[in-house]
């Protein structure tokens, strides 16, 4: 019987694949490396998207004409570049980062990349930042990418569809958790936050949503893609 492969060596294989598309499809460049260096130096953790799901929200947002996107959870501000790249000028973006040191490395990262007249980075826990955004009357978003605090996903969801145009996409990171989500007796906190935005999500007719599951350098997890229930058309 050949031997299954060990954890360890699934993700050396799935990073090969990995580097080996990274390299061909083009999915870096000197202010992204500069940006995760940057980060890197200053003790962020890791847990950046991969270079191809950076790029895929790139594509993501480029196809739909984003002109307004927000960002839940900066870290160094790796994604905030792959999106907010995708926006025409004129275009803005906001992310909202709870930790002082992360918003002010991710500032820098942005500001490096050119980024920094598009980009608003905002301080604080996310549930209050959305509630700001929400009583200053903010221009609704065109793409919401949700990345912060796994036990908030599902209040996360609920106050971005409140800021959202009709027919906006929702992206929400990490929800497969090396296949965690699928246990129902879970008693991790990220994992419950998880599924509890999926079980209300299922039951929302205002949203269609799918996940994928992905393997690469960041192991096994997955993402949701929604999308906010369009506008009715408009009467002749
Ligand atoms: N989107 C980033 C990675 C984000 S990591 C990228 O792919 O490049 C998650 C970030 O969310 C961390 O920086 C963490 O400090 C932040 N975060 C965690 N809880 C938060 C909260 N309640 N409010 C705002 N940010 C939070
Ligand atoms: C973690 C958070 C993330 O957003 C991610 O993509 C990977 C890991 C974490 O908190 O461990
Ligand atoms: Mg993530």
């Amino acid at each position: 019987m050949p031997q299954r492969p060990s954890p360890a060596e699934l993700l050396a294989a799935w990073s090969d694949v990995d580097r080996y598309l990274e390299e061909r499809l083009g999915a870096s460049d000197p202010a992204l490396e500069a940006a995760l260096l940057a980060s890197r130096e200053a003790g962020l953790p890791e847990i950046q998207v991969s270079p191809l799901q950076g790029k895929l929200l790139h594509l993501l947002a480029r196809a739909i004409g984003a002109r307004r996107i927000l960002e839940i959870g900066t870290l160094g501000g790796y994604s905030t570049i792959w999106l907010a790249r995708a926006l025409p000028s004129g275009g803005r973006l906001v992310t909202l980062e709870r930790e002082p040191k992360h918003a002010e490395v991710a500032r820098r990262n942005v500001a490096r990349a050119g980024l920094a007249e598009r980009v608003e980075v905002r301080v604080g826990a996310a549930l209050e930042s959305l509630e700001a955004l929400r009583r200053e009357g903010a221009p609704a978003f065109d793409l919401v990418f949700v990345d912060a605090d796994k036990t908030e996903y599902p209040e996360y969801v609920a106050q971005a569809a409140r800021i959202s145009r009709a027919g906006a996409l929702l992206v929400v990171d990490n929800v497969v958790r090396r296949g965690d989500v699928a246990e129902p007796t879970s008693a991790d906190p990220s994992v419950r936050g998880v599924q509890r935005m999926l079980e209300r999500l299922g039951q929302d007719p205002r949203i269609a949503a799918t996940a994928l599951q992905t393997v690469g350098v960041k192991g096994h997890d997955g993402f949701l893609l929604a999308q906010l229930e369009p506008a009715p058309p408009a009467p002749p």
